[in-house]
């Protein structure tokens, strides 16, 4: 009875003791069936969302539910509100004016296994004259939101929400902000004719690099991170003020036709096409295949490309390609037959939070860390997962004890996207941040309007620690052979305070060491030596000042040209610099300006760091005057070889594009960077353009 402790009523105990006794026989009384799958799933939902300990399978639970769907439907009568049904029903908010849908917006079964998705098959070919063969498309299956986009005679009319289906919220201003969503159609003015009328359906995004970028500004501006791309997306699109809607990188990709004047496809992969060329973004990556099996080979490379992947997906869409045949096959409740989603594993799981640890950065950033009971998700176990800062665990309410629900997305860190209130017991315990650090004992300060608690103290053995770490990296200086365990080795034995002090490492201090023996040490310092003479733009970037990448290391080197100048330069000149903001100018100029920074900085210079650039010899003066930005995958070239060549010639790389930008060289898959030189103007080229440029073709 270990189900049943402290949990339901004992009516849904008694049912479910008796769960594999009550195998359903059709009889007449269908209104005892519906109250039994109505409890039954109430009680399974319970079971999954507020005590995390399901008592049936994903697949099991959606059966039964499609099993009251269907009854529900047949006899309306019997639906009451507190059927599970009503509950996944309708995102519309009072906020926005409400607009019809043209035609249903139909959800999608779900299955789990080849078997099921095989069995999905059989279903429909039962349902069709015998013989019939279907071929697919193969889809990735988004984790957005679903938009319904009107064009009447190619313009953008009308955008709205899911809504509950029939109904949708109109967040026309808001989507009109999206720059991949197509105000007129076709974009390409020589496309094929605009159809009288065409409606879309699609799903609202936020893409992985976008919605990192966005953190990454919020921390640069000292604003809270935003803890989920589709709930961030989902506030962008639900703004009252599209201006603000504007701001959030927004992407919507395209897939289905809902209604149309003036087009007659009667292909799944055919209507692909047609979005195609009038100008939508269509699904990346999508697929068509004659057959199941050929299908169900692909499963296995899309799962295991799903963190790779620029886009959140929780599985893969199969459609029947044949439109006709998937029209016949019509729908059960609000799913079609004609098509099915293969959920991959669920990459969130639901754990106890046993302990809030606390890390502190080289910058003396304070980030609270969660330990979790160690739980398997989507392949891996795991037991830490970052809570931001102190502000989101308040506003997300988590307490140490609580039942939390854990989220793990490509290779960044877990995080914990929420407690479950309901599983509370009572004894969980608020979380505060702590007074002092609790590496240098320090008291931690919070800066005016930050969000992050701060160890001020330069010293820190922790700061120290994450900053030569960092310092001697791959990304940074690339020491080889001085990886973390020694950095923590020699601070720990006194023999670093700061980055400075590796380069007067001697032979003597390095074999005091455990495991140095007289090579290793040899080698070591060989690299050390070799480190003192990088390029100045690799030594900017290894000082690891706070939103200074390498290219914006590259642009302060190229500025500049030595440490000298970057610590003489003003807010302004900072600031005057492409790609480099009046809040990152300020950031830049205080680092240069901090006392404990001049004296590293004095430290290197008299250990024999090149502390200056080179002047360089140009391959030639092609470039002269010229301003690039790079974006996508190139064909041949790294993004590192193409700035190299487009400097060799006597041109300058910038991040990001302006009107002074003189080209933007575009890769596969680029960013908004190439839509940002369309809307502007700046000619877009490709790797080979470039090369022709500089005479190598
Ligand atoms: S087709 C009748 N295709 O998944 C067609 N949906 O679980 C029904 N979704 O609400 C939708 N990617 O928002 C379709 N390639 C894709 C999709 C997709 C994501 C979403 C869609 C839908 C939900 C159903």
């Amino acid at each position: 009875m270990r189900l049943c402790r402290g949990g339901p009523p004992p009516t849904i105990c008694k049912l479910l003791r008796h769960r594999h006794e009550i195998d359903w026989v059709m009889t007449a009384n269908i209104q005892t069936r519906v109250e039994t799958l109505r409890e039954q799933l109430n009680y399974y939902s319970y079971r999954y969302y507020v005590v995390s300990d399901p008592v049936v399978s994903d697949a099991e639970f959606d059966q039964l539910y499609h099993e009251l769907v269907a009854l529900e439907q047949a006899h309306p009568e019997l639906i009451t509100p507190d059927s599970p049904t009503q509950r996944s029903g309708s995102d519309l908010s009072e906020e926005f004016p409400k607009v019809p849908h043209p035609a249903p917006i139909l959800s999608l079964s779900n299955v789990y296994n080849e078997a099921e998705l095989r069995a999905w098959e059989e279903r429909a070919l039962k349902l069709l004259p015998t013989g019939t063969q279907l071929d697919y498309t193969l889809e990735p299956k988004l984790d957005g939101l679903t938009i319904v986009i009107t064009y009447t005679n190619g313009v953008l009319t009308q955008a709205a929400t899911r809504g509950n289906g029939e109904i949708g919220d109109d967040v026309t201003p808001n989507v009109r902000t999206i720059r991949s969503i197509p105000l007129r159609i076709p974009v390409d003015p020589s496309g094929p004719p605009p159809p009288e009328r065409l409606v879309v359906r699609g799903e609202v995004l936020m893409l992985k690099h976008d919605f990192e970028a966005l953190n990454r500004q919020q921390i640069e501006q000292g604003l809270p991170v935003y803890v989920n791309a589709r709930n961030t997306a989902s506030g962008a699109l639900k703004q009252k003020d599209s201006r603000i809607t504007a701001t959030r990188p927004l992407k919507a990709f395209i897939y289905a036709i809902i209604d149309s004047l003036g087009i007659t496809l009667d292909k799944q992969w055919d209507i692909l096409a047609y979005l195609r060329d009038m100008g939508f973004s269509v699904l990346p990556d999508a697929g068509y295949y004659p057959t199941l099996s050929h299908i169900i080979q692909q499963i296995p490379t899309w799962e295991s490309r799903r963190n790779d992947l620029d886009y959140e997906i929780d599985g893969v869409v199969i459609k029947v390609n044949d439109l006709n045949a998937a029209r016949e096959l019509g729908v059960v409740g609000k799913d079609p037959r004609g098509a099915t989603a293969y959920k991959f594993a669920a990459q969130e799981a639901t754990t106890k939070l046993i302990g809030v640890g606390v890390n502190v950065g080289r910058t003396g950033r304070v980030v609270p860390n969660a330990q979790l009971e160690p739980v398997f998700i989507g392949g891996v176990t795991v037991s830490n997962a970052t809570l931001h800062n102190y502000d989101v665990v308040k506003m997300l309410d988590i307490r140490l004890g609580d039942t939390v629900v854990v989220k793990r997305a490509g290779d960044v860190i877990p995080n914990i996207v929420g407690p479950i209130i309901g599983a509370r017991t009572g004894a969980e315990q608020p979380i505060e941040p702590p007074e002092r650090c609790p590496f240098s004992d320090t008291p931690l300060i919070k800066p005016d309007g930050a969000v992050d608690y701060i160890c001020p103290d330069p010293h820190c053995p922790e700061r120290v620690f994450r900053q030569v770490e960092f310092f001697v990296s791959r990304g940074a200086l690339d020491i080889e052979g001085m990886g973390p365990q020694t950095v923590k080795t020699l601070i720990d034995k006194g023999l670093i305070t700061d980055e400075a002090d590796i380069f007067t490492l001697t032979a003597e201090q390095l074999l005091t060491l455990d495991k140095f023996a007289a090579k290793r040490v040899e080698s070591l310092l060989a690299s050390i030596e070799a480190a003192k003479q990088r390029p100045l733009p690799q030594l900017i970037t290894a000082l690891g000042i706070d939103g200074v990448g390498s290219t914006v290391a590259t642009a302060l080197a190229n500025t500049f040209g030595s440490i000298d100048a970057l610590v003489a330069a003003a807010v302004e000149d900072l600031d005057a610099i492409e790609g480099i903001g009046p809040v990152l100018a300020e950031g830049i100029a205080a680092w240069f300006a901090d006392e404990h920074h001049r004296a590293v900085l004095e430290k290197m210079r008299q250990a024999g760091v090149k502390m200056a650039a080179e002047a360089r010899v140009l391959a030639s003066h092609e470039l002269d005057g010229m301003t690039f930005v790079l974006t996508g995958t190139l064909p041949t070239l790294t993004r590192e070889d193409a700035a190299q060549l487009i400097e060799d010639h006597g041109g300058k790389v910038t991040g990001s594009v302006s009107k002074k930008t003189s080209y933007v060289v575009v890769g596969a898959s680029p960013g908004s960077k190439a839509e940002k030189a369309e809307s502007l103007g700046v000619p877009i080229i490709s790797e080979d353009d470039l090369k022709r440029m500089v005479g190598q073709q």
